[in-house]
């Protein structure tokens, strides 16, 4: 199939390319578009045909649920049967924005969706493109990541074309995306919230909402039976392996001369006496670092490597979301 590429431009043309895509949509297909956290692949949320679609474009196992993405709060209720008090406090302190929260679904929400599950996820995005499409669409639009199953996930709408270009309908150009990992994944079906992916939003900004908030391993450990569906511990993943390494060890590691073409990601320059054939200096700063992680994940897979090695990150909570993401790229 031949994937239209809509691009945002202000003014009509803008206008145009986001009424194409509503349009595409409401006829039950496939629109990659632009949220603040990665390139979501979306369709209806109430079709089945349509969400069925998705698992076919992106390779997924029917296993993994998707996100429904919804305006506000009130469209939010719409797919849930139950609403929260403390779905009310979260979505009141971080929607739109980077926040998924997981409740029980409403009847009408079909089981591709959810995977079989009885809960579902929602998230109203903070994009500007995001939001026109969902105000002109109308409906709610479900939207993994715009990948294919288990690769990095898009920041731009050229990663989206080289990913599963040619599998879907169209591609909404919006340019990159500005926070760069997807979006913290918050469980409100239990009586103490538990987070399932670690995200822009940190547990102490939720906490500072809600109180106590359960880390899933911790859960686990607890022993209550707690479905991860979709977090695969390998994913997020490029092609080649990916080590991380504290700095000292990536230092020794480069100064043998490696057999084979290695890249790095790491927050400081390349020092002189070290030779990898690429080095990605990322910013220092977890907001900085996480706009260009993907990209440079993208960047790497693309260049013919042995391995991509990775000096660790910080301890700090605003580096959790980022550690997790490296943890499952393989390292
Ligand atoms: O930032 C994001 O969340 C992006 C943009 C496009 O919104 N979307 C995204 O979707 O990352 P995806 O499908 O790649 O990841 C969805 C995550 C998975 O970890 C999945 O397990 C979890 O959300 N999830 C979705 N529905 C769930 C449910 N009903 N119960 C538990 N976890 C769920
Ligand atoms: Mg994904």
């Amino acid at each position: 199939m031949e994937t239209e590429i809509l691009e945002v431009v202000v003014g009509a043309r803008g206008r145009e390319a986001i009424e194409r895509a509503a349009a595409l949509l409401l006829e039950g297909k496939l629109v990659a578009f632009p949220t603040e956290t990665v390139y979501g692949l979306g369709a209806l949320a109430l079709d089945a045909p349509a969400v069925s679609r998705i698992f076919e474009a992106k390779g997924r196992p029917a296993i993994n649920p998707l996100i429904v993405h919804v305006l506000d709060a009130a469209q939010a209720r719409e797919v849930v049967r139950s609403w929260d008090p403390r779905a009310d406090e979260l979505a009141a302190a971080f929607w739109p924005g980077p926040l998924t929260l997981i409740l029980p679904k409403a009847a009408d929400v079909p089981d591709e969706v959810t995977a079989g599950l009885p809960a579902v996820g929602v998230r109203a995005p903070s994009h500007p493109v995001a939001r026109a499409l969902l105000a002109t669409t109308g409906v709610p639009v479900a939207a993994p990541s715009a990948n294919r199953y288990m690769a990095v996930s898009p920041t731009t709408a050229l990663h989206v074309e080289k990913s599963i270009g040619g599998r879907i309908d169209a591609i909404l150009d919006g340019g990159a995306t500005p926070i760069g990992i997807e979006s913290t994944v918050l469980d409100l079906t239990g009586l103490v919230p538990l987070l399932l992916r670690p995200g822009a939003i940190s547990r102490a900004e939720l906490e500072g909402v809600v109180g106590r908030v359960d880390l899933l391993d911790q859960a686990t450990k607890e022993g209550a039976p707690r479905p991860s569906p979709g977090m695969a511990r390998r994913h997020y993943a490029p092609s080649v392996p990916v080590h991380v390494l504290p700095s000292d060890d990536l230092e020794a590691r480069l100064s043998i001369a490696p057999r084979a073409a290695v890249g790095v990601i790491a927050r400081s320059a390349r020092p002189v006496q070290a030779h990898p054939d690429v080095w990605i200096q990322l910013p220092d700063d977890a907001k900085g670092y996480a706009r260009q992680l993907y990209a440079a994940l993208h960047t790497l897979d693309e260049t013919k490597l042995a391995e991509i090695l990775v000096e660790s990150l910080p301890d700090s909570g605003e580096w959790d979301g980022l550690r997790d993401r490296l943890h499952r790229a393989g390292g």
